[in-house]
């Protein structure tokens, strides 16, 4: 589903339905649809509402929260990110609409690593060769390449029991701040990156990287890997 008034463009053969998020658009987008995976980007996080509200008249059987990283749930990290805040109203809310006849499940992977390292969302600034370390860089957290997270959600729903009103974690390693720079070093043959300032991800970046923030899942939850038959990924 995508908004009328949207930019964005899609592949040739991706089914596209325009909606102005009303719910009667939203109704005949989802009659027929055992499935809703949301995406919504942080500003429109508050509109699952709705969808959620449309999904349970149209029958849809599951729903996936736009959630996708550290444990939004976790006291900790609602502090320090105030966003993850409405992420997690918004699985309060699915858990409220249980007895509607919808279920839910939301994946937690951490951050997404490929994506991330492009976009500095790891500390490391490649123009500049600088990194932003956060406690020296020592903490371990969970982080999941885009593929296995595409392939995270698919397993969800090929296990769709198991994974019924649960928050599920997947990840592709559990690594460091410091593990990283080593095999980008490592791997680029550049000399060492000197130490920097903060970035736009600061507040991402001290949940993340912190410890004891919901974003080491080995140690704080239970990875789901092996429920969903993910195939390990290579750091
Ligand atoms: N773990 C990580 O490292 C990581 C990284 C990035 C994102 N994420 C998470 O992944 C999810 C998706 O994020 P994203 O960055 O991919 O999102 P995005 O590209 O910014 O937005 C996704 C889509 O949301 C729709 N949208 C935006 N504003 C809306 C509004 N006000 N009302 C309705 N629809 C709206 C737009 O679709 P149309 O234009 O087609 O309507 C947009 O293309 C979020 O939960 C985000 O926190 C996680």
């Amino acid at each position: 589903m995508s908004r009328a008034s949207s930019k964005v463009t899609f592949p040739e053969n991706i089914r596209v339905y325009k909606t102005d998020y009303s719910e009667p658009s939203l109704i005949s987008a989802l009659e027929g649809h055992d499935a809703v995976v949301s995406t919504i980007s942080g500003s429109g996080l508050k509109e699952q509402q709705k969808i959620i509200d449309a999904a349970i008249l149209a029958g849809v059987k599951r729903f996936i929260p736009s959630e996708y990283g550290i444990d939004v749930c976790h006291p900790k990290a609602m502090e320090i990110v105030p966003f993850f805040n409405q992420k997690q109203q918004i699985n309060a809310y699915l858990r409220s609409k249980e007895s509607q006849g919808i279920t839910w499940t939301s994946v937690a992977t951490g951050p997404f690593l490929d994506w991330g390292l492009q976009a500095g969302l790891f500390g490391f600034d490649f123009k500049n060769r600088s990194a932003t370390f956060v406690d020296e860089g020592t903490q371990p957290f969970s982080t999941t390449i885009l593929p296995t997270v595409g392939k995270a959600i698919a397993s969800v729903l090929t296990h769709a029991s198991d994974t019924e009103n649960k928050r599920i974690f997947v990840h592709s390693f559990r690594t460091t701040q410091k593990q990283l720079l080593e095999i980008l070093e490592k791997q680029t043959g550049r000399q060492k990156m000197s130490s920097g300032q903060g970035g736009v991800f600061e507040l991402l970046q001290a949940a993340m990287f912190k410890g004891g923030c919901g974003s080491d899942f080995e140690t704080e939850f239970e990875v789901h890997n092996d429920l969903l038959e993910l195939r390990p990924d290579n750091l």
